[in-house]
């Protein structure tokens, strides 16, 4: 087995194999999640404890049903009313957390590096569930396997990530991800949104959509960042729409047969046509949300395996 992690903090740590050996498993536990019956036992007798820093509908769902599939005891953590507000530091809650012996963690916070920071004091494993800008592994691993499930393969795959790059923690893993397994990575949207490093990342960059989507095989759609941003970023939502939003005319420079994702939440009408986003021959947005339990059942699955193995040695 080739997943040599303590953590799931970010994609840049993990080697090609180790993101294969994710989705192998994770492909394999979305075929089971549609037969149906809830018989695995990855982590019985394990606690996870959930705790989200900033709201979170999908993600935090997704790691709670993906913990309850595992037999894993789950225990979301009311971060809004926690002792955060009385004004506990981040470690000391950590540190708290840490001496009721968790094994899992799952942890999203609203500043780059605060999960890394929070797995260096405690015991268990820790997995990002999104901080900041800076990563949100679970989620560029599910897009990756939603584009393998569709195009049967990630090398040589010409994606175009579309919107507020620079805010978006879901834009930098996906671009760690897709880089690593070889795909071809094309960012579009207006100058104020993509980071000037965008091309030291391997990256084509556009700042119009038409010719950036010509011949793509994904499309990936982001939403405008609002809570990042300090100031105005666009001239307004319907500019916006007008030249970034994803409507099927501009879709049609795409390849024909290319798919259509977004992490949600959706604006329709920002950076999304609505009747577009529906669209079952092109959209993927609902499998996208059915693999991420699966890809978290598989990394959690892999941790605890790491985890029983350090245990014992
Ligand atoms: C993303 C996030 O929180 O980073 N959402 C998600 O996890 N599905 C993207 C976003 O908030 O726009």
């Amino acid at each position: 087995m080739a997943f040599r992690q303590k953590h799931l903090l970010g994609i840049e740590p993990l080697a090609p194999d180790e993101i294969s050996t994710i989705l192998d498993l994770a492909q394999d536990y979305a075929t089971r999640n549609r037969s149906g019956g809830n018989h695995e036992q990855a982590l019985r007798g394990l606690t996870q404890i959930n705790m989200f820093f900033e709201n979170s509908t999908r993600t935090q769902a997704s790691f709670e049903i993906a913990g309850l599939r595992l037999g894993a005891h789950v225990m979301n953590m009311p971060m809004q009313a926690s002792s955060i507000k009385k004004g506990e530091t981040l470690i000391d809650t950590a540190l708290t957390l840490n001496a009721m012996h968790p094994d899992l963690l799952v942890v999203r916070h609203p500043h780059s590096g605060a999960v890394n920071l929070l797995a260096e004091k405690v015991a268990c494993a820790v997995l990002n569930a999104g901080d900041g800008r800076h990563e949100h592994p679970t989620q560029a691993l599910l897009d990756a396997l939603t584009i393998r499930r569709k195009k049967g393969r990630l090398h040589r795959l010409s994606v175009a990530i579309c919107g507020d790059i620079a805010h978006s923690r879901v834009a930098r893993s996906n671009i760690w991800l897709l880089g690593k397994m070889e795909s071809r990575l094309r960012l579009v949207g207006p100058p104020t949104l993509i980071p000037a490093q965008a091309r030291d990342w391997g990256c084509e960059v556009y700042h119009d959509m038409r010719e950036g989507l010509k011949d793509a095989d994904v499309v990936m759609m982001l939403r405008l960042q609002r809570e990042r941003m300090d100031g105005g970023f666009i001239p307004s939502e319907r500019e916006y729409y007008h030249r970034y939003g994803l409507d099927a005319e501009k879709l049609s420079h795409a390849k024909p047969d290319a798919i259509v994702m977004h992490p949600g939440p959706m604006n329709r009408g920002v950076e999304i046509d609505g009747t577009l986003a529906d669209d079952i021959n092109r959209s993927v947005i609902q499998e996208q949300v059915e693999m991420g339990v699966a890809v978290r059942m598989a990394a959690m699955d892999l941790l605890a395996r790491n985890l029983h193995a350090a245990r014992a040695a």
